[in-house]
């Protein structure tokens, strides 16, 4: 079912894309729904060139025959699309979930306009129920981890803050050689202020809260796939 969910919000966001323009390509299993319904069309004709969010995302484009440029060679880009851990009505976003958040925000603030593909499960009234990815350098681990446990004394959010470890045993690395703290607080009433404080933090190298950078998403549901697009967005 949510599959075929995240399948149906893929497919809808094809209607965003058009001939000749640059995309920034997501990552995670959504993503992958988009890449798969992408490529379709490249094949039929569609003239398109994609920069991946992250290594696993470039791997699938290159296998499905999506063509694709860096970041380098073409540093603006018209649409992102991407999936996301969370989403709530302002399209305020938690992502990161696959470790590619930094990646990730970079591409969408190089983007004119980034769309989020998601099914009806991940919309939610307040963000924090999915732990906060925390993207943070290995050198200094524990100073970092206990600033983000203050910031987040502060603002009353309570807790723990975990390093996030990879089916190895060791703490995962992410595309970029960091590591992951993931924020496990619930509710995150005032995510604009927690945006703020982490990214003052020396250690933290990005965060999952993406404010302000998704325009429009495309939300699949039982019912079909309905647009947000908030007017503030
Ligand atoms: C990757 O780092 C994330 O930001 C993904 O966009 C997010 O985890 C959504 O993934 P799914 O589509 O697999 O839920």
């Amino acid at each position: 079912m949510s599959d075929e969910l995240k399948r149906a919000s893929a497919e809808a966001a094809l209607e965003e894309v058009r001939s000749g323009m640059k995309l920034g390509i997501g990552t995670g299993s959504t993503a992958e729904f988009f890449v798969r319904a992408l490529a379709d069309k490249v094949a039929a004709g569609l003239d398109v060139i994609g920069v991946p969010t992250s290594e696993r995302t470039a791997a699938l484009c290159k296998e499905l025959g999506v063509p694709l440029t860096t970041l380098d060679e073409t540093p603006e880009l018209d649409l992102t699309i991407d999936g996301a851990d969370e989403l709530d009505a302002e399209l305020q976003l938690i992502k990161g979930g696959g470790a590619a958040l930094l990646r990730e925000k970079i591409v969408a603030a190089a983007s004119t306009r980034m769309v989020v593909i998601a099914d009806e499960s991940k919309v939610v009234e307040t963000l924090g129920q999915f732990p906060l990815p925390i993207e943070v350098m290995p050198f200094g681990l524990e100073s970092t981890r206990r600033a983000v446990v203050k910031v987040a004394d502060a603002l009353a959010l309570s807790g723990e803050v975990k390093l996030r470890m990879g089916t190895d045993g060791a703490p995962l690395v992410t595309d970029g050689g960091h590591y992951i703290l993931d924020g496990h607080w619930g509710r995150i009433p005032d995510a604009v202020s927690l945006a703020d404080r982490l990214a003052a933090i020396p250690g933290v190298v990005e965060h999952g809260l993406f404010i302000g950078l998704a325009k429009a998403a495309y939300v699949a549901g039982p019912a079909g796939v309905r647009k947000i697009s908030p007017a503030a967005a």
